[in-house]
């Protein structure tokens, strides 16, 4: 049997609850800018990786896109599917870990918004890898010259934010750019605890790893949950934006 990581047992608790979270208010603001960038003709499809409680997914449906949205937590995907009911649209929901999705169809986007999946690393995931592999599954899962819009957690930050002492406490690894730290949520039995692991990526890896799977970087953009713009990164700010391109003649 699979065996679960901390992130999915994290995101299958904490999924009833995932939508009051302060970074999902702006959902609306951020599909009109997704639209915007992608440009695509109705009814086009559209991957949605780390899709979670659908909130993208769904509203792009409802503006009459055709979507994918893949997810390793099963409580997520509970929630996106009742999402999907109450809006009236059909979504097709793929329970799977993105470093292992094989993708049965081509299509013309892809999204991977909030860290979804993207540098959020199981205890013995290999930290370079983990990222590469979720790159390669989305490259094949495009047609050609089709976009990705990914928003990960900013590396630059982190090295900014941490000190010395939380290298040698193990609580950030400046090798992996990985802080580890205790994620709380609560259930029915009351609060849980567990120790996640999740990586930044400086904007420079991101190019090289875009570059390396077969894909061309358009734009780096600062690309914090609420505050989504085309505008140059703040240092200190949680995410980046990255806007890609798969290129001709990659497979
Ligand atoms: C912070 S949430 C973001 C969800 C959504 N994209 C959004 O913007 O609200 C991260 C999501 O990634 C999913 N996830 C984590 N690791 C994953 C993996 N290896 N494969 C697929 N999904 C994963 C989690 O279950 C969770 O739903």
């Amino acid at each position: 049997m699979r065996k679960r990581n901390e992130w999915e047992e994290f995101f299958d608790g904490h999924a009833p609850a995932y939508m009051e979270n302060v970074f999902t208010k702006n959902t609306l603001a951020e599909v009109d800018f997704i639209i915007e960038e992608l440009k695509l003709s109705p009814r086009s499809r559209i991957l949605d990786i780390g899709c979670g409680t659908g909130r993208h997914s769904v509203e792009l449906a409802k503006r009459g896109y055709s979507v994918t949205g893949v997810d390793l937590s099963s409580g997520m995907l509970a929630e996106a599917k009742e999402a999907a009911g109450k809006a009236g649209v059909e979504v097709e929901w793929i329970h799977a870990d993105a470093t292992q999705f094989k993708p049965e169809r081509l299509y013309d986007a892809a999204i991977c918004l909030c860290e979804g999946a993207f540098g959020l690393l199981g205890k013995n995931d290999d930290p370079l890898e983990q990222g590469l592999s979720i790159l390669h599954n989305i490259k094949r899962a495009l047609k050609p010259d089709s976009k990705l819009i990914m928003t990960v957690l900013n590396g630059l930050a982190l090295i900014r934010k941490y000190s010395q002492e939380d290298v040698e406490k193990g609580v950030f690894d400046p090798v992996a750019l990985a802080e580890t730290y205790p994620m709380e949520y609560d259930t029915p039995e009351g609060k849980k605890s567990l120790m996640v692991r999740e990586r930044g990526f400086t904007p420079t890896e991101l190019k090289l790893m875009l570059g390396q799977t077969g894909f061309e970087v358009n734009h780096i953009w600062g690309g914090t949950a609420g505050k989504w713009g085309r505008r140059k990164i703040d240092l200190d700010e949680i995410e980046i934006m990255v806007i890609a391109k798969k290129m001709i003649g990659v497979s």
